[in-house]
């Protein structure tokens, strides 16, 4: 999705921005641009595709001394990924960059064409800047004209805007996308999310919906959405980046997918007792009167939250229903006030599930979000918070966050079920000691990687993959098989397995692969009867399972286990692993998929 950055100062402004832009390419984009605004001179560039592009444009621009300048990388969403529609948008004196999506682009295009300005891109984006310039000359202060910008903006946006006639400020604003301003002395950054910033500013301010204001080397204006001043309010922003590199592995996914073991110990940390969970960051009273559950996110985040509900149901014994952020939040819901409206999101960015959330607050409802990325809007937004601890996920197909939170949502369902004495201290005891060892269950073994290494070649064709499971193993296939078409571009669907009779089988043939996940401590007979009939009408099947399974034409061994949930982190590794290889040796590009963002944030 997109990205932007800003800076003032007197350093090297190009190299800000550009390496800024690249902090925020995980993302997801398909064109960026920059323009810098020196002596009252602007200089712009842009590039469709990837930053390289840019940064070949811009080999001969050495900017020396203050300048100030803004950057963008655009996902398209309003028009083409050419390089017109690309940000910065042009008026005749001023630039802007946006991320969003402005809803009454059309209306004010319309009255501004009659007013005689000249449209270039299809984007929303551009009414931004030649609406300014319209108010401007009417208003001649860039402050108000900036203002009465604003007030006539519908939809979620997050702006920063550059004018030849206040050479020396930024203007921005942020209505429902991220965006926070760096300090650093008389150093000014601005971006949509804090890695570019990390490692220049110290400190940072993350502005609140509705903010706006305006700022320069030496001052900060900020208002709230009545432009009433706004006292700025700092945090400590982190100081190394190192986590963020590929430390040697191709993709940063593979790199991602190794690190679950530590990225787990991490989230367990401080976290387990005796026969206990402790969450130090809830506050017990969160649960009281609290009847049920209502889980709601998108993509794998969704998947978690399916097999969460598993968990609190079993384990917890708590009513628990699960709900697509995107489908919610129009479906008139009724909310009750004895529900715990519990999102779940790895980026705390996501538009639609972030809505769902003010939803449920607006009608009253204790909210809880699992996330991971402190100070994002979720966690802003929320009564409480917990945090999943993967650190930076650069991988467009999400790994280590859906690890971390079925980490954090196995031990909130025994955290709950110690509340409500529905596990005894020993069952607690034992679940305890089975989460110790997760960590050691998501190792990635040298001969696993290799096996599924080879067996990738035969699963590059065929007219599709079914991924099934039960129970907890059912999100699982679910997640399994979105890891697989995001990434590799092959159809493939996760179903029940109890499901297949009801219809899919009907497309079982040799050239329809299953991936069947058999875990030997839950359900292993029910499934194995669902396998067996599909292998009956000879679909070619890659069988999952610590035991082995003779009707099976590929057999991934897994360890002998004593608790599901270990085979569950086990065989997501499996799956992960496996469409990692399928990717990469159909030649596509494993971190940043076609079509894909990282961080969602238009519905
Ligand atoms: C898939 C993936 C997406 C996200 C979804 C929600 O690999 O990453 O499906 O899970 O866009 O994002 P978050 O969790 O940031 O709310």
């Amino acid at each position: 999705m997109c990205g932007i950055v800003g800076y003032i100062g007197k350093n090297k402004i190009k190299d800000i921005l550009l390496e800024g832009l690249a902090e925020l390419e995980y993302r997801g984009y398909d064109s960026a641009g920059i323009a810098v605004l020196q002596d009252e001179n602007f200089s712009i560039y842009k590039a469709v595709g990837k930053l390289e592009n840019l940064r070949n444009k811009t080999q001969d621009f050495h900017p020396e001394g203050f300048a100030i300048g803004i950057g963008h990388t655009r996902w398209a969403t309003h028009g083409k990924p050419t390089e017109l529609n690309a940000h910065p948008h042009i008026g005749s004196n001023s630039y802007v960059v946006h991320n969003g999506i402005i809803e009454n682009y059309q209306e004010l295009k319309a009255s501004l064409i009659k007013e005689g300005f000249n449209f270039v891109s299809q984007t929303d984006t551009e009414v931004i800047v030649h609406l300014f310039e319209s108010k401007l000359t009417k208003l001649n202060d860039p402050v108000k004209a900036f203002r009465a910008t604003l007030d006539e903006l519908q939809g979620a946006y997050a702006v920063l805007l550059i004018t030849a006639c206040s050479p020396e400020t930024i203007f921005f604003a942020k209505h429902g996308s991220p965006m926070l301003i760096g300090l650093n002395g008389d150093e000014k950054y601005f971006a949509s999310s804090d890695t570019p910033i990390i490692g220049l500013a110290k400190e940072a301010i993350y502005l609140e919906d509705g903010e706006n204001g305006y700022l320069d080397a030496t001052s900060t204006h900020l208002f709230n959405e009545k432009y009433e001043p706004v006292k700025e309010q700092t945090k400590a922003l982190a100081t190394s980046k190192l986590s963020a590199q590929k430390d040697g592995y191709r993709f940063f996914m593979e790199k991602e997918i190794y690190e679950q073991t530590h990225v787990i110990s991490d989230t367990l940390m401080g976290r387990l007792g005796e026969a206990e969970i402790n969450f130090e960051e809830l506050d017990p009273e969160l649960f009281l009167g609290i009847n049920e559950i209502k889980l709601c996110a998108c993509g794998t985040s969704y998947h978690s939250a399916l097999a969460a509900s598993y968990l609190f149901e079993r384990y917890s014994k708590i009513r628990c229903s699960v709900e697509i952020a995107s489908e919610f939040r129009y479906k008139e819901p009724l909310m009750c006030k004895d529900t715990l409206f519990v999102v779940i999101s790895q980026s705390g960015e996501t538009a639609d599930t972030l809505e769902t959330l003010k939803m449920a607050k607006r009608a009253g409802l204790k909210s809880l979000v699992i996330c991971n990325v402190d100070n994002s809007s979720m966690v802003r937004e929320a009564d409480a918070s917990i945090l999943t601890r993967a650190g930076i996920e650069k991988g467009v197909a999400s790994t280590k966050a859906f690890a971390t939170q079925m980490v954090v949502f196995w031990m909130l369902s025994l955290y709950l079920a110690k509340q409500r004495k529905t596990l005894t201290s020993i069952e607690l005891a034992k679940h305890v000691s089975l989460l110790r060892e997760v960590p050691s269950t998501v190792v990635v073994k040298d001969e696993l990687h290799e096996k599924l290494r080879r067996l990738s070649k035969r699963y590059l064709h065929g007219h599709g993959f079914f991924f099934i499971g039960r129970d907890v193993f059912f999100p699982l296939a679910l997640e399994g098989a979105l890891k697989l078409k995001e990434i590799s571009y092959l159809h493939a669907e996760g179903y029940p397995s109890g499901e297949m009779k009801h219809g899919p089988i009907a497309l079982a043939d040799p050239e329809l692969f299953t991936i069947a996940l058999m875990p030997t401590n839950l359900l292993y007979e029910k499934t194995k009867s669902n396998v067996e009939e599909l292998s009956a009408r000879d679909s070619t099947i890659c069988a999952i399972s610590a035991r082995e399974f003779d009707k099976a034409d590929d057999f991934i061994k897994i360890e002998e286990r004593s608790h599901y949930m270990h085979e569950f982190f086990e065989m997501m590794v499996v799956l992960q692993v496996l469409s990692l290889e399928i990717s990469v040796r159909l030649g596509n590009d494993v971190d940043m998929p076609r079509n894909l963002a990282k961080s969602v944030t238009v519905e």
